[in-house]
């Protein structure tokens, strides 16, 4: 969209990215790159592949990954998961697990501080980071008790995507990969997203969000959208892409031929 953005080095940059699990190709060969500052949409069916890419590249160890992927200059798929995290990738499940025995609060900062070790940076106070996470936790609409819940435990589904959103807020990732964040949200959490997300790529974190809610992808106002469909991105367009898929379907849609010439 802007010219200054897309001539920026991208921050992600996927390149014949190929995964399989188990037996079965998921994903053929998937190219994707994304700036500073970007919001690429990734939309496509259900089990296209959308989690899987999301999943491999933050470094799941149930999938067997071919390819190029880098962030920024570095070689994402030979480090480690830990290593990718604290270079600067965050994932936000689709599903947050629950880590029973383990306070959320803790869990957050043992993260952060492990991300700010691998920048030279001191670990955070313990003090100034729960004035933090409150701060967050209030912005975001989390109830400030759930800081000091096992994660994720007990919460409902609207309250496990604000803690993926407060753990995003906090940790200021380069690459943030949102899989289906609006699922379980109210029209509170959306708004909160939005803010959290528009404020973030003012600062240079590059976005990767899967949704199938055209309402949430007009509120983000992506650079583009990126549909996968059998293994690879068969469309990349504008909003108007996403406007179509949600007037005609992913069954209309011809792989390949472009949103304009379908409608
Ligand atoms: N552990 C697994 N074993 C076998 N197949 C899997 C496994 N995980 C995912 N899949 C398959 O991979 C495909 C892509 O799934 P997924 O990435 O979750 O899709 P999406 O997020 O786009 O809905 C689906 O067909 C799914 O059934
Ligand atoms: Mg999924």
């Amino acid at each position: 969209m802007n010219q200054a953005k897309t001539a920026a080095a991208p921050l992600l940059s996927v390149r014949g990215l190929r995964v399989d699990v188990g037996d079965k190709r998921v994903l053929r060969s998937v190219d994707l790159d994304v700036g500073p500052g970007e919001l690429v949409v990734l939309m496509g069916a259900n089990g296209s592949g959308k989690s899987t890419l999301a999943l491999a590249l933050a470094g799941h160890p149930r999938y067997e990954v071919a390819g190029l992927a880098k962030l920024g200059a570095e070689d994402l798929l030979a480090m480690p998961v830990e290593a990718r995290a604290r270079a600067g990738l965050f994932l936000s499940f689709q599903a947050p697990p629950d880590i029973p025995g383990v306070k959320n609060n803790l869990f957050i900062r043992s993260a952060l501080n492990a991300q700010r070790a691998s920048r030279g940076e001191p670990e955070t106070d313990a003090f100034d980071f729960l004035g933090q996470a409150k701060a967050g936790a209030k912005r975001l609409g989390l109830p400030e008790a759930m800081l000091a819940r096992p994660v994720n435990e007990g919460f409902s589904g609207g309250e496990r995507k604000r803690n993926e959103l407060l753990q995003l807020a906090l940790f200021k990732p380069r690459v943030a990969l949102l899989d289906e964040i609006d699922s379980g949200l109210d029209v509170d959490g959306v708004r909160a997203l939005v803010e959290l997300v528009g404020g973030m790529r003012r600062e240079g974190t590059a976005f990767v969000v899967v949704s199938h809610y055209l309402h949430l992808i007009e509120m983000l106002e992506p650079d583009r959208v990126l549909r996968l469909h059998e293994g690879c991105i068969a469309e990349t367009g504008g909003i108007e892409l996403a406007r179509s898929i949600a007037a005609q379907g992913f069954a209309a849609a011809k792989t390949g031929q472009s949103a304009a010439a379908r409608a």
